[in-house]
């Protein structure tokens, strides 16, 4: 048999990618291999969000060359938003690439690699051809949990971002497909369900007028499904959180108390600059509403610093908003030029030893803070989605509470069961504890 292997980088929608693609070589006959070393056919699934994943994918990519050389029949295919970011020039850059696809041209791959993944024919990118997940093979990843694509693309125009030049303009998917896709998934056991958009707060704007709905009204549609004990979503972009979703979060039993609210920057006058169309105040505000109305919230982040014409000013404020904000966890960049956007020709491009120093110093009170959060919940009890054994100790298990924490436990539960977990301990990242003897949940 022959066997592929797929690398992935970059977010969940392109961890979501690749279960189609996965899906696609298994459906031509091919298995997977354990390893790149064993596979006939080697897969990348880039991101181009940042510089660090290209360079990451390029080291990746010269390996791959060297086994091609040592077995020549290998086939190496290039996917995901690095490869449309660079669809002129990918085959002159890397010669020995066989096929390159983007991210809306999934559905060609079978075409491309032929019948039983041999037959090779140089691939096309596309991005008016892409089709939504869903409706095509997939291998998925996990038993009990799923990503679902309510949406494709981004109409947003943050100047610093390279998505909407890969990924293409908005589209939602039809609610009438999303929920079926879900029952389906409940009905072969999956728990929890991920909700997966650029921009999921303006999902359903763009439908047929007798189809036309918003987010919070496909979240109750979600809960309402029998067995879906779970609803997360991401990413929400704070300037369409509107008061039907925020009513739809408090109100869904299933929906859970866990928000990814991108902040960027504390300061207005760079978010202006970042062209995101809200300002401090109104995310403060969005905040406050949003904890208002669903207790016990769990809030995450995304900010960037050293943006162009950044000042220590400028940088005080992030810091101030993530004091102010407390958040239980944050993913913070170090801002990176990408070609053709906005900001890269931006006047004021920060030095580099600057940009390092200030997220250091960002992640020290990001991390302060998380940990601080986190030790809140030691003595309560809370409920763990079992995910499997502990990354760290096999003896112990691993789960993830509905604020969306990483918990390590002992206990006799199985993946896939919710069972209730004493919290003992706490880092910035993890909390630990036991089993609890009563079921709570
Ligand atoms: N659509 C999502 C974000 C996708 S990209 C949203 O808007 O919520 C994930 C994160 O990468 C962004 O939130 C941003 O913080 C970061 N990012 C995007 N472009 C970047 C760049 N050029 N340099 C550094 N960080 C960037
Ligand atoms: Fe990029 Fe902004 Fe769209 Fe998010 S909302 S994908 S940051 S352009
Ligand atoms: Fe995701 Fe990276 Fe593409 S963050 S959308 S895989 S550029």
């Amino acid at each position: 048999m022959r066997r592929y292997h797929v690398t992935t980088f970059g977010c969940q929608m392109n961890a979501h990618d690749s279960e189609r693609i996965k899906g696609m070589l298994e459906s031509l006959g091919l298995g997977e291999a354990v390893s790149r070393h064993e596979a006939d056919v080697i897969v990348f699934n880039t991101c181009t969000i940042r510089e660090k994943p290209d360079q990451r994918f390029a080291a990746h990519l010269a390996q791959a060359r060297a086994l091609k050389q040592a077995a020549p029949g290998t086939v190496i295919a290039v996917g995901g938003c690095y490869a449309e970011a660079q669809r002129e020039r990918l085959f002159d850059l890397y010669p020995y690439v066989d096929v390159a696809f983007g991210p809306g041209s999934i559905p060609h791959l079978a075409d491309w690699l032929g019948v039983g993944g041999t037959g090779v024919a140089r691939g096309r990118f596309g991005l008016d051809e892409r089709e939504f997940a869903g409706e095509l093979p997939m291998h998925r990843e996990r038993a009990f949990q799923a990503w679902v694509q309510v949406s494709m693309g981004c109409n947003s125009k943050c100047s610093y971002c390279i998505v909407p030049a890969v990924r293409g303009r908005e589209q939602s998917r039809r609610p009438g497909e999303i929920v079926a896709e879900i029952s389906r998934l409940a009905r072969e056991g999956v728990r929890e369900v991920t909700l997966l958009g650029q921009n999921v707060n303006s999902w359903g704007r763009d439908l047929a007028p007798e189809i036309r709905t918003e987010f919070g009204e496909l979240l109750r549609a979600c809960d309402a499904l029998d067995g879906i004990e779970r609803i997360r979503f991401t990413s929400p972009h704070p300037k369409d959180f509107r008061e039907p979703v925020i009513a739809a979060m408090a109100e869904c039993a299933a929906v859970c108390e866990h928000i990814h609210l991108p902040l960027q920057s504390g300061s207005s006058r760079l978010l202006k600059l970042m062209r995101r169309t809200y300002d401090r105040d109104r995310y403060f505000h969005l905040v406050e509403r949003l904890r208002d109305a669903v207790p016990d919230l769990a809030l995450g982040t995304d900010i960037i610093v050293g943006f162009p014409g950044e000042t220590e000013k400028d940088f005080s404020a992030t810091l101030e908003a993530v004091e102010e904000v407390r958040y239980d966890s944050a993913f913070t960049f170090i801002y990176s030029p990408r070609r053709g956007t906005e900001a890269a020709a931006m006047p004021g491009q920060v030095p580099e030893p600057l940009k390092h120093e200030r997220l250091e110093r960002l992640v020290e009170v990001v991390q302060r803070i998380a940990a601080e959060r986190n030790r809140e919940r030691i003595g309560l009890v809370e409920e763990v989605l079992v995910e499997g054994p502990s990354r760290t100790d096999l003896a112990r298990l691993r789960g993830r509470t509905r604020r969306n924490t990483t918990v390590n436990f002992s206990g006799t539960a199985s993946a896939g069961e919710l069972v209730p977990v004493e919290i003992e301990a706490a880092t910035s990242a993890t909390l630990s504890g036991r089993q609890a003897a009563l079921v709570a949940a």
